[in-house]
């Protein structure tokens, strides 16, 4: 079989943040539930001169570096907060970038499993043989929202990571083996009429940790055990963050099916270095997992080459999938190199008052007329024109 998997990744983020000790003062909350009950710490803030397209864009941008563009067969960009009902966010990417004619472009949507709809289709059509020597984009971009003031607002937060995958997979070697699990469940959803997500909270976590175990379970067979199997032979197991409590709920799961009564000791080494990056941004959907695989890379100290990681993604509705991946020599070098941290440590801290200003603006941004003026990143929406929407390039 063609050996697949990641070859660059990218990360982009917007660049203001709220602080959620900021949050945690406004609406009179303890911040040690936002701290230590969640998790989290900041939140990314997307200005309405960011959006979904914006944020894709620029995150394929760093992962394709090194990379000409033709060599781009098929471009997928997961996201369950799409621009269009009709046009993908992908073509919106095909023109900011300048991707091919001949590349197969399109949009999948399934929650925050999205994305890893994009990866696996992706790595099919590379181990079919359909690539014909061509590299696959798949890009995982969001913006998380929920009503002001409600459970789900500490777990906010918007980016991007962007993957390109291919027959040399210089980060991750993917496995062929993919447990799935997926169930008609209303855990989280948002309808068409709404701009941010309903929830029915605690029911999710459950939903997230039953679909946890029917996708391992799943995977064991598929990987063909019968033989006992341990997750503590993963290097580290990078879980969905929609907030960093959840990893852990997750793993402490993971290891109670492994009759593991001691599940502490493994968190730390198997699963912290993964939330150091999204207890910074908060939930990204699509990009959770994939941004916390990115925190792995760069911030595990331990030399990882040749180590098996676990992965698990999961999207409400629900589709749930548990698939492993091999850390290829100088992988975390190459992360390492994209200086992520310094990305995270340049963004702008705004007040809480800028943040409900900031959420203001963008409910009314898609049908905003176009401003001319370009401001900030290299990819900037600038609102809309005769129904079109228009972007700044650099
Ligand atoms: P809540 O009702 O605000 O919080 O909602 P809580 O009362 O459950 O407290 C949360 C934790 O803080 C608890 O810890 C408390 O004990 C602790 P736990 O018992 O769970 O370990 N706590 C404190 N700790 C220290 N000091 C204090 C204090 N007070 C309380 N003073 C909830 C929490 C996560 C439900 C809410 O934020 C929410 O609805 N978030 C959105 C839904 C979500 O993220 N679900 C996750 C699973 S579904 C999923 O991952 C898919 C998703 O990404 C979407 C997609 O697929 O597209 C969401």
């Amino acid at each position: 079989m063609i050996t697949a998997g990641i070859e660059a990744l990218g990360v982009a983020v917007p660049g203001t943040y709220l602080d959620l000790s900021d949050l945690a003062q406004a609406r009179g909350v303890p911040v040690a539930k936002f701290h230590e009950g969640l998790g989290v710490r900041e939140m990314s803030v997307a200005l309405a001169s960011e959006d979904t397209v914006t944020l894709a864009a620029r995150a394929a941008r760093m992962a394709l570096k090194d990379v000409d563009p033709h060599e781009i067969g098929l471009c997928i960009v997961g996201t369950e907060t799409a621009v269009d009902h009709s046009k993908p966010v992908a073509s919106f990417v095909q023109g900011l970038l300048g991707l091919p004619q001949h590349c197969r472009i399109y949009e999948t949507k399934h929650a925050c499993y999205g994305g890893t709809a994009g990866v696996m289709t992706a790595l099919d059509w590379i181990r079919a043989g359909s690539h014909k020597g061509r590299k696959a984009l798949v890009i995982c971009a969001d913006i998380a929202r929920y009503p002001l003031g409600s459970p789900g607002e500490p777990t906010q937060g918007a980016g991007a990571v962007a993957l390109l995958l291919s027959e040399s997979p210089s980060l991750i070697a993917l496995g062929p083996a993919v447990g799935t699990c997926s169930r008609d469940v209303n855990d989280f959803w948002r309808p068409l009429y709404k701009k941010s997500a309903i929830v029915d909270g605690q029911y999710s976590l459950s939903c997230y940790l039953e679909a946890l175990q029917g996708a391992y379970l799943a995977w064991q067979v598929e990987s063909g055990g019968l033989k006992p199997f341990r997750s503590d032979a993963f290097a580290a197991m990078v879980y969905h963050v929609p907030f960093p409590k959840m990893a852990k709920k997750a793993h402490w799961a993971l290891r109670d099916f492994d009759g593991d009564r001691d599940p502490e000791v493994s968190y730390r080494w198997q699963v912290e270095h993964g939330l150091n990056f999204p207890q910074r941004v908060g939930n990204l959907y699509t990009a959770s997992l994939y941004l916390s695989l990115a925190s792995v890379l760069a911030t595990d100290l331990r030399p990882l080459d040749g180590a098996q990681v676990g992965l698990f993604s999961y999207g409400s509705g629900s589709c749930a999938e548990f698939f492993t991946g091999i850390v290829t020599r100088g992988a975390q070098a190459k992360v390492k190199a994209l200086q992520l941290d310094k990305m995270l440590d340049a963004r702008r801290r705004i007040s809480f008052a800028e943040y409900e200003r900031t959420l203001a603006q963008a409910e009314g941004a898609d049908a905003a007329p176009a401003k001319r003026e370009a401001a900030g990143h290299p990819y900037t929406f600038l609102g809309v024109e005769a129904d079109r929407r228009v972007y700044a390039r650099p």
